[in-house]
This record gives structure tokens, sequence and C-alpha cells, in this order.
């Protein structure tokens, strides 16, 4: 199978579980099915003998009393402990072997931290770079996320492999996964965590051994005129969770027609979105907050650079 027929599997929708990236997910998914079916099995069992007696012991004129007075019956009590004892122990162990296995990080693991703040993902590697909305690991390499919040709980997953975790403020949670096939998994926010939760998505990209080494060594290239640098940073940052370049009204003001606006701030005060209160919106988001608008947007200090400023800068320059 190519990348290409992999994305589509990846998100073609059904009713059974979505495609199985790893061998995790796959164990996973049979323990999921045995469960399953035989829910199904003793689901037909016991609706299909109640009906039968409904039937055949019902009152009538006829016969009224159509049932011997019984007491118990031990070898069908005995049958009906020992049987569901035995299927909810195997449940338990398969089940418990599972979870330690989803749980428990294999040694060689690549350790990448992962932060979640509202509303976006932040990814930091090994060498100390920063990715924001897209996490790029290598094929067929065991991956330890290692995972904290900035603020509020937030719960990271990723369908396809199975795991699921909570992201907790001020303490470290750990999922681990190991990608058989490159291509784009989707990751989701799965604990509501407030406005914008239902976009605190990212990708996780799946890519060769030597194209995550070429990822590291940062080869965003320098040559990126500053419009198109910005509108991937747009796409990356988390920007778009928040602002919408169309005019729609989303958590915080659109990027369409907002250079050269002017606008009321809480404190009364009346800007003019320049250059300079654009980068100090981005630098220090709380500073000066548009009437109508929390402040709940992050910091950007310190995790941009110059160039990358003045690349959004000049995007939003773009959306006339
Ligand atoms: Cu973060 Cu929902």
């Amino acid at each position: 199978m190519n990348s290409e027929q992999i994305s589509s599997l990846i998100h073609t929708g059904n009713v059974w579980m979505p495609y199985a990236g790893s061998e995790a997910a796959r164990q996973t998914d049979y323990l999921f099915n045995f469960i399953l079916w035989f829910s199904y099995l003793f689901f037909a069992i016991v609706i299909l003998t109640a009906v039968y007696f409904f039937f055949k012991y019902r009152h009538t004129s006829k016969n009224p009393y159509p049932t011997s007075h019984i007491t118990h019956n031990t070898r069908l009590e005995l049958l009906w402990s020992i049987i569901p004892l035995i299927l909810v122990m195997i449940v338990f162990y398969w089940g418990f072997r599972e979870y330690l296995n989803l749980s428990t990080p294999p040694e060689d693991a690549i350790e990448i931290y992962v932060s979640g703040r509202k509303w976006m993902w932040e990814f930091t590697y090994p060498n100390g770079l920063r990715s924001t909305s897209e996490l790029v690991v290598p094929v067929d390499q065991s991956v330890k996320l290692i995972m904290s919040s900035e603020d509020v709980i937030h719960s990271f997953f990723l369908p396809n492999f199975r795991q699921k975790r909570d992201v907790l403020p001020n303490r470290y949670s750990v999922v681990w996964f190991k990608a058989e096939k490159s291509g784009n998994y989707q990751v989701f926010c799965t604990e509501y965590c407030g406005d914008g939760h239902s976009q605190m998505l990212a990708t996780l990209r799946v890519v060769s051994y030597q194209d995550y080494k070429a990822f590291l060594s940062g080869s965003a290239d320098e040559d990126t005129p500053l419009p198109q640098l910005g509108e991937q940073l747009y796409k990356t940052q988390g920007c778009s969770a928040c602002h919408t370049i169309d005019g729609r009204p989303s958590v915080g003001p659109t990027w369409k027609g907002l250079y050269g606006r002017s606008a009321l701030l809480k404190n009364g005060q009346a800007v003019k979105a320049d250059d300079n209160y654009l980068r100090q919106s981005i630098v220090d988001p709380a500073g000066q907050v548009v009437q109508g608008y929390e402040a709940v947007m992050p910091t950007y200090k310190g995790k941009l650079t110059d160039r990358e400023l003045n690349g959004l800068i000049d995007y939003i320059k773009t959306l006339k």
C-alpha cells in the first residue's frame, strides 16, 4: 500500500474501529471484538430463550399452572456462574496485559514532549525543535509522548493507535505508539476545554527516518517569502483555531481586513491595528484586548522568531 491508499484508509469512516496503525492497536481490536461478539452471542441466547419461554409457559385458561414449583437447579446455577466467571477472567487477563503494554513505552522510544494549551498542541523534539499543530515522527520507531498542560485538563487522542490519555497541568502523563505506515493521522483533544475545544486538533505526520532527520535539522526554508511563511505559521502555530481569514467571527477577531482597522479596547482606548499593534498582540495578547473578546490567547513571546513575526504580520496585510 502506498501512503495515499493509507491516507484514504485512515480517513474512511464506518461503523467499525478506525484503521489500526500499529501492532498494539490491532491487539486492542482483537480484545474489543472478542467482547463485542461474545456480547452479541449472549444477547441472542438470553433474548431468544426468553421469547421461547414466553410462549411455552404462557398462562392460559386451559393450562393455569404451566410450571411446577421449582426452588433451584444446582447444575444450572453452577453453569451460569462458572462460564461467565471464566469469560470475565479471560477479559480481565487479556485487558490488563494490553493495558500494561499500552502504558509501558519500550526503552528505545524517541521522547517527545507534548504541551496542551487553549487551544493548540505544541511538540518539543529531542534536539529542542518545536512544532505546533503538527507532530512529525519516523515510521517503524517507538515514540513516547510526555505530556502536560499549561492551563486546563486536555486529552490527547490518537484514534488510529487506540491511545488516549488526559493531559493535566502540573503533572506528566505518557502515551506511546509505533506507526507501521507513513501518512497523516488525526490528533484530537477529547476533553472539553472551552470555546476552541473542537478546533484543538493536530496532524500526526509519520515520515521516513531520513525525512524525520531533515525535519529536525530545521530545513525551514529561509527563502520562503514572508506572506507565505505567515500563511504556514497561521496553520501550524494554532492561529487558525481562533482567528478566521474569511470574516467569520470566532474566539478571536477575524484577520480579514484586520490590518489598518480601528478597534476599541476593553479599557476604552481606541487603537489602530498597525504593525506595532499586531506584533504587540502576538507577544503580549493580554495587554490590548479588543472589546467583545476574552483574554484567552496564549503568549507567543520567545516562541516565534522576528522573521516569523514579520511573516505573520505580512500575511495579515494580504487579507484585505
Ligand atoms: Cu483541549 Cu479540548
